[in-house]
């Protein structure tokens, strides 16, 4: 218990050092508010002084060689000095490995981003040690009741140390619209945790890590089902005899299509109820209801033509292979890891050199012919433009007294102005701007999504024409290669009814 006491103090400083913003956080003040065998809460406090130094106060050492952050990325670790010795790329947290002390990593990029998870799936993570006796350090997420943005925020786990964080707010993949923003002399009260620290030791495991991530991952499951924990003495900690729980079941009605997570079904008509058997979901208070509001697809008409899997994340389309002169770590699994590249980005312009991406509805495959993200075009060394894509369709026959329907779901936006025109690309005025939006660096940080955007764009019936149409989506700002955005889901639907 002892050892275990000092492991959560180094843990806990290790945390909030690495905190956003990063200039750490040491309580100036503790008080031990229990201890006995069985359990220790101790309470850190501080009062903000601007003039304190920024490193946690801390003998650190090391011996954690081999991360895990799920099933499929768990890996042996390059080091700090194998990054020293490298060549920083893009941004800072990018480091070609030139020189590390283990050769096998040697031309691979590290950046801490490779190994964000989505909190839903970000529940477990850690080290292992695999000097003598071979030891496991685990930080266990019970809940993301704490965290903010709900299960698709993503944000940071592991990386080069050994560091292991549990984010609690930060902007990652979101940008300033997660910030919490404070009014003058606003009082404000959150209680974040507890979360939970495992370690744990099997000798065999020397040879085969994977034993002591899968007792993690079933402690895990154990402390998953024991949320929320009753131990906490704190009294802004609301325990479960405090809590309220909601029964019930949800049931998507659809007159015209229905839809799930994974399959699309169209031109169903159904008067039945459908299982929500994918969905989330969430309490909130009442009044302002979340970002979840805006997902509130009412279906204006019927479905022509589509792009996509309306599921938030821009994985299903077309995920190019990094540039080659930077190796790809081969994890035994590399499906996860198709979009944790470094210089995806890049690789817009070396496939579309002079002219944009044209999808053809109906001949065009999405997975195939649409780039996961409508990045800038580098030309020459320092230079970016904007780019635009076109979406050629045919219709049989347009009702020109009708109005049809863009549903334009963004995955992500980083610093963009997309512009929709209908049939007519070189007027000045496009049909719609989405305006200046996003600030979610996504596509530096190797998200497949970051926060979502819809838009339902109408479209008067006389701007189509029968037969050939195209619709052009212009990202018009181009100062940087991590300028764009990443589209989840687009539907054109027919007239209203
Ligand atoms: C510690 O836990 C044991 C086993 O549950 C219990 O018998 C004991 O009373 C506990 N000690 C304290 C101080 O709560
Ligand atoms: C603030 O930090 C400085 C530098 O460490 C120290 O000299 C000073 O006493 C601190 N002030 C308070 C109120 O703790
Ligand atoms: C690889 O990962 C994918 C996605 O998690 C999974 O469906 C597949 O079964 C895995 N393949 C192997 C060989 O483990
Ligand atoms: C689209 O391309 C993917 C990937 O190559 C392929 O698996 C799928 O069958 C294609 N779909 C159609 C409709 O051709
Ligand atoms: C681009 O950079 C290369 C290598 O640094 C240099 O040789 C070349 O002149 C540059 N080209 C332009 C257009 O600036
Ligand atoms: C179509 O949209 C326009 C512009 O929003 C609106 O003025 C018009 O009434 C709509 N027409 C129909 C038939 O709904």
């Amino acid at each position: 218990m002892q050892k275990m006491w000092r492991y959560m103090v180094a843990l806990l400083l290790f945390i909030v050092a690495d905190c956003h913003p990063h200039n750490g956080f040491i309580g100036t003040s503790f008080e031990v508010i229990i201890h006995n065998e069985n359990q220790t809460e101790l309470s850190f406090k501080r009062k903000w002084n601007a003039s304190q130094s920024n490193q946690p106060p801390l003998n650190i050492d090391k011996r954690f060689n081999y991360m895990v952050v799920s099933d499929e990325r768990q890996r042996l670790m390059p080091t700090d000095v194998d990054r020293n010795k490298g060549q920083v790329l893009g941004y800072k947290e990018a480091v070609l490995l030139t020189n590390p002390t283990n050769p096998d990593l040697k031309g691979e990029v590290d950046d801490k981003y490779f190994y964000s998870n989505d909190d839903k799936d970000g529940k477990v993570y850690g080290w292992i040690s695999t000097t003598n006796p071979p030891l496991g350090f685990w930080m266990i997420n019970p809940s993301n009741e704490y965290r903010i943005g709900g299960p698709l925020k993503q944000d940071l786990t592991t990386h080069v140390g050994p560091t292991v964080l549990t984010v609690f707010c930060s902007t990652h993949y979101a940008g300033e619209d997660l910030a919490i923003k404070f009014q003058q002399e606003e009082a404000w009260k959150k209680v974040i945790g507890p979360v939970f620290v495992y370690l744990n030791s099997n000798a065999a495991a020397k040879a085969n890590p994977s034993i002591l991530w899968n007792d993690a991952k079933k402690r895990m499951n154990q402390e998953v089902a024991s949320w929320p924990y009753e131990f906490a003495l704190s009294k802004d900690y609301i325990k479960s005899n405090q809590r309220g729980t909601v029964r019930g079941q949800l049931f998507v009605n659809d007159r015209q299509v229905f839809f799930t997570y994974e399959i699309i079904l169209n031109m169903f008509i159904s008067k039945q109820n459908v299982a929500a058997s994918n969905a989330y979901i969430g309490l909130g208070p009442p009044g302002e209801a979340g970002s979840w509001q805006r997902e509130n697809k009412v279906r204006n008409g019927a479905t022509i033509w589509e792009i996509g899997i309306p599921d938030r994340t821009a994985a299903e389309f077309f995920i190019p292979n990094p540039p080659s002169q930077f190796k790809v770590h081969k994890y035994k699994n590399n499906s996860e890891s198709k979009f944790r590249q470094y210089g995806l980005w890049e690789q817009y312009g070396v496939l579309y050199p002079k002219n944009d991406l044209v999808y053809n509805v109906g001949t065009s495959n999405y997975s195939k012919d649409w780039f996961y993200a409508q990045v800038t075009r580098k030309i020459g060394n320092k230079t970016y433009e904007g780019t635009s894509w076109k979406v050629i369709f045919n219709l049989a026959n347009v009702n020109i007294g009708s109005n049809y329907t863009l549903q334009l779901a963004l995955a992500a936006a980083h610093e963009a102005d997309l512009h929709v025109h209908v049939n007519d690309e070189k007027i000045q005025e496009p049909h719609f701007s989405t305006g200046h939006i996003g600030g979610s660096n996504a596509i530096a940080r190797h998200g497949i999504h970051g926060l979502y955007w819809l838009y339902s764009i109408g479209i008067q019936g006389k701007l189509l024409v029968k037969g050939t149409n195209t619709i052009f989506l212009v990202q018009s700002s181009g100062l940087s290669p991590f300028e764009g955005v990443m589209y989840d889901y687009i539907r054109f639907e027919g007239p209203h009814q």
